[in-house]
């Protein structure tokens, strides 16, 4: 629908009580736009969107992605999907729905509105790669049948929607392959890395190293990331993606756990639990493409970002 009156873009945002959505929500507002956030609070809250929900260019609307939906947007950030391990094996189907069919609704809007539509992908595209650092340009070693499956299978299924939507049917569309992102309003118990060190170092508990604590991983603080989202969304259409928005920066899984003990000036001891299947020895991302298409890359460092995080930790 054309707009007679004003410039203000109308922008939905699936997934927007999540971690990653409620700190765009809070973004976009701030750019002047008006933000329809959407969620069935599967794993968002409205405390993520509490000091949001007063603004009167905020309006919250909760619902499931794999319903269709008909509302009247420009764009359309799809982040609905649970994106934990704990989280999302606890309906592996539900979370297979939310991808795939949350895609194929969110499509479908997007071509009634001609909206340009922006899908919160993941590294997890990549599985336990072979090829370091990972380029957009590899294929991946996904596992088609585990307990990962679900996430990883359901998130490769929504690119491959994405792009036929695009040669099919036109459709302004853009992939961003998100890596690691941490930072306040993690879940506290969702067993991500970096939320899990902080939870078990603010109370003295022991931290818990998978295997040998020598997989390493890649850390981007949230308010990078969001500008990454924001560029590629307003990115010229040929760019497309997939594009990695990651830190490309690599740490130990016993590195990060003794700068968090460092830094939250604790007493834990660091003790070892089996490594989960299929879990990544590796992961990095080449952001090469990023660099060169949105003039992006991380600004924020670990150092900095944990600082920030531990300090929402304490205050929760
Ligand atoms: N945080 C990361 O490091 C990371 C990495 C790679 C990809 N991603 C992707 O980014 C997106 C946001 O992740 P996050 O870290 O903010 O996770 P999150 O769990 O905090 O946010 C996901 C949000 O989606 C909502 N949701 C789940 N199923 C839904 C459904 N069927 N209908 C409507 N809402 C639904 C949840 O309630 C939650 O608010 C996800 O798509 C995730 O796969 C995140």
């Amino acid at each position: 629908m054309t707009r007679l009156y004003d410039s203000q873009k109308r922008i939905l945002v699936t997934g927007g009580a999540g971690f990653l959505g409620s700190h765009l929500c809070e973004r976009l507002l701030g750019e002047g736009h008006d933000v329809l956030c959407l969620d069935n609070l599967f794993t968002g809250t409205k405390r993520n969107i509490a000091h949001l929900l007063g603004h009167p260019s905020f309006e919250f609307l909760r619902h499931d992605v794999t319903f269709p939906l008909f509302v009247e947007v420009d764009e359309i950030y799809n982040l609905a999907c649970p994106a934990s391990p704990v989280h999302y094996q606890h309906d592996p189907i539900q979370t297979t729905k939310t991808s795939v069919h949350g895609a194929i609704n969110m499509l479908g809007l997007a071509k009634r509105l001609r909206a340009k539509i922006l899908q919160a992908s993941t590294s997890e595209i990549y599985g336990d790669p072979e090829v370091h650092p990972q380029t957009e340009e590899y294929w991946g070693r996904v596992n088609p049948i585990g307990p990962r499956s679900c996430y990883d299978e359901g998130k490769r299924c929504a690119e491959t929607l994405f792009f036929d939507y695009r040669r099919q049917l036109g459709l302004s569309i853009k992939v961003a392959r998100i890596f690691n992102t941490y930072g306040p309003r993690m879940h506290r118990a969702d067993g991500r890395v970096v939320s899990n060190f902080i939870v078990q170092g603010l109370a003295g508990e022991p931290i818990t190293l998978y295997g040998d604590g020598e997989q390493s991983r890649s850390f981007c603080y949230v308010d990078d990331l969001i500008d990454g989202f924001i560029r590629l969304m307003d990115s010229p259409d040929e760019v497309t993606g997939p594009i990695n928005l990651g830190n490309p920066v690599e740490f130990t899984m016993r590195q990060l756990a003794e700068m968090v003990i460092a830094k939250v000036g604790g007493s834990s001891k660091l003790v070892h639990a089996p490594l989960p299947i299929d879990d990544p020895r590796q992961r990095q991302p080449n952001i090469d493409k990023a660099r060169a298409l949105l003039g992006w890359e991380p600004k924020v460092a670990l150092a900095d970002g944990l600082d920030r995080t531990i300090d929402y930790f304490r205050g929760t």
